[in-house]
């Protein structure tokens, strides 16, 4: 792999503030037209919904994804789960045995598809059996979410900053988005952008070391399986931190995470990454070998410009 880009697409106001800080460190195209061959690709707000027609597209120019499809699927699939049940809420995959779980749950639950909610917390969260019931058949009737498979989590009442002042809607709790690249934290942030500024100083201004050992210690189980992603944790009203969910890390809005730092450290990590296969590489070549690969690779960068 010679060239590191990122595929972005700008959608929005923000995305073109943050657009102009991806730009500072990494050379950014926003057509998959213009990636060279050899290219290790980030693919910023830009790999869905076609994750696999984008992978191929890039496979015939010998380039790839950060995270490959299996590895992408990995994250949208909910089969990170598995990897930290221990440590995220008790989710069942069955309607059937959801409901009868959910007669011993305290707090009541959360029903979501694999990969996205229906963003209303009203058709979300089930205190009651009839509200499990009335969310259930809503969220099967959404095309998008019932082919991702509808998970069923148990509710854990967390820390709130800010109680909204809307009935149904999110509590602006204590929760918070960490970026990995690996098992390296890029970045981290408050999750609520549209929280009182008060609030948000005063989630910051606390101790965050829980935060950052549980989403590091989740970073260490999913590093196994995927790249580049976010892993967002919350501290529990019992003030215990737990992790809310995955996501990945090209798709994941920034929430309160620093740009500049998200990039430079992504851009750090991937150089590193590629010093250190190339000296893996090299190890076991004479210096001639060696010469002669760099001038290949020379020409092969040389042809990728004249094609
Ligand atoms: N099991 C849970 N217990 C308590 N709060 C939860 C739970 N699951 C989600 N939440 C709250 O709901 C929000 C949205 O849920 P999430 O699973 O992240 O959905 P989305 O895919 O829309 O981001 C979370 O950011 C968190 O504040
Ligand atoms: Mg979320």
């Amino acid at each position: 792999m010679n060239d590191i880009k990122m595929l972005f697409r700008s959608s929005d106001r923000d995305s073109l503030a943050e657009l102009a800080v991806a730009k500072k460190y990494f050379d950014v195209v926003e057509t998959r037209m213009f990636i060279p061959k050899d290219s290790l690709v980030v693919g910023r707000y830009s790999v869905l919904p076609y994750y696999r027609e984008l992978e191929r597209d890039l496979a015939f120019n010998n380039s790839r994804l950060i995270n490959s499809a299996i590895e992408h699927k990995y994250i949208a699939n909910f089969d990170w789960y598995h990897d930290i049940a221990d440590i995220t809420p008790r989710t069942w995959f069955d309607a059937t045995a959801a409901s009868f779980a959910f007669d011993d749950l305290p707090h009541g639950m959360v029903l979501k598809g694999r990969t996205n909610s229906a963003k209303s917390w009203y058709w979300m969260y089930a205190k009651t059996k009839a509200d499990f019931r009335r969310i259930d058949t809503f969220l099967h009737q959404n095309e998008m979410l019932a082919h991702q498979g509808i998970v069923y989590r148990e509710y854990i009442p967390l820390d709130i900053i800010e109680k909204s002042c809307i009935p149904n809607s999110f509590d602006f709790v204590n929760e918070w988005r960490c970026f990995f690249y690996k098992t390296k934290m890029l970045a981290m942030g408050y999750y609520w952008t549209m929280a009182e500024e008060s609030s948000i100083e005063k989630a910051n201004n606390q101790d965050l070391f829980g935060a950052i050992n549980i989403a590091t210690q989740a970073a260490h189980k999913l590093a196994k399986r995927t790249n580049f992603f976010v892993v967002d944790v919350a501290k529990t009203a019992e003030g215990n931190w737990i992790v809310i969910e995955v996501n990945d890390g090209q798709m994941s809005g920034l929430s309160c995470c620093n740009e500049e730092l998200l990039y430079s450290n992504l851009k750090t990590e991937l150089i590193a990454e590629r010093r250190k296969s190339y000296s893996n590489l090299a190890s076991g070549l004479t210096p001639q070998a060696i010469e002669a690969y760099e001038l290949a690779k020379k020409q092969q960068k040389e042809q990728a410009k004249v094609d």
